[in-house]
């Protein structure tokens, strides 16, 4: 697994714009840190990048949303979750949210992925964030 530097909410729209430029499907990406630290503004800088259309909003509650987005010309599905509210891998698991991880029409943004760090897949690349 890859780790970041801890990254600031400021370097968000950046650092987004770098990640979404290299984009090619099956990325896995971890998004680690407290309450308000930025996860969820990470996603959404990631869909302004790709000139997403859809509205990312936090799936705290609904756990999973996905959007159908083009990357030169193949259709990938770029996932969002959110496991604050899961209790542990297995549930994780039994919800079905870990069958698509990796896959390479899919890209996965992980919010609270510390609670299953030892589940992720290898190449996950975990990002971190911080505030003051
Ligand atoms: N440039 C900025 N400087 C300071 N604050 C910012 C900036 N950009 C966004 N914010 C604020 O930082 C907060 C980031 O919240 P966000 O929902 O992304 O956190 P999160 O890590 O997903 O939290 P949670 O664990 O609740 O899901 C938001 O309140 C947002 O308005
Ligand atoms: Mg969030």
């Amino acid at each position: 697994m890859k780790n970041s530097p801890p990254i600031h909410i400021t370097q968000i729209p950046s650092l987004a714009k770098k990640i979404a430029s290299q984009l090619k499907g099956g990325e896995i990406f971890a998004l680690i840190g407290p309450l308000g630290a930025g996860k969820t503004a990470f996603v959404k800088a990631i869909g302004k990048a790709l000139k997403l259309k859809h509205h990312i909003t936090s799936p705290t509650f609904t756990l999973l949303h996905g959007f159908p987005i083009k990357l030169s010309g193949r259709k990938i599905m770029l996932y969002h979750l959110d496991l604050y509210r899961t209790k542990n891998f297995k549930e994780v698991k039994a919800l079905g949210l870990a069958e698509f991880w990796g896959q390479p029409h899919t890209i996965t943004f992980i919010e609270w992925a510390d609670k299953i760090k030892k589940h992720l897949p290898k190449k996950t690349q975990i990002l971190t964030f911080f505030h003051e």
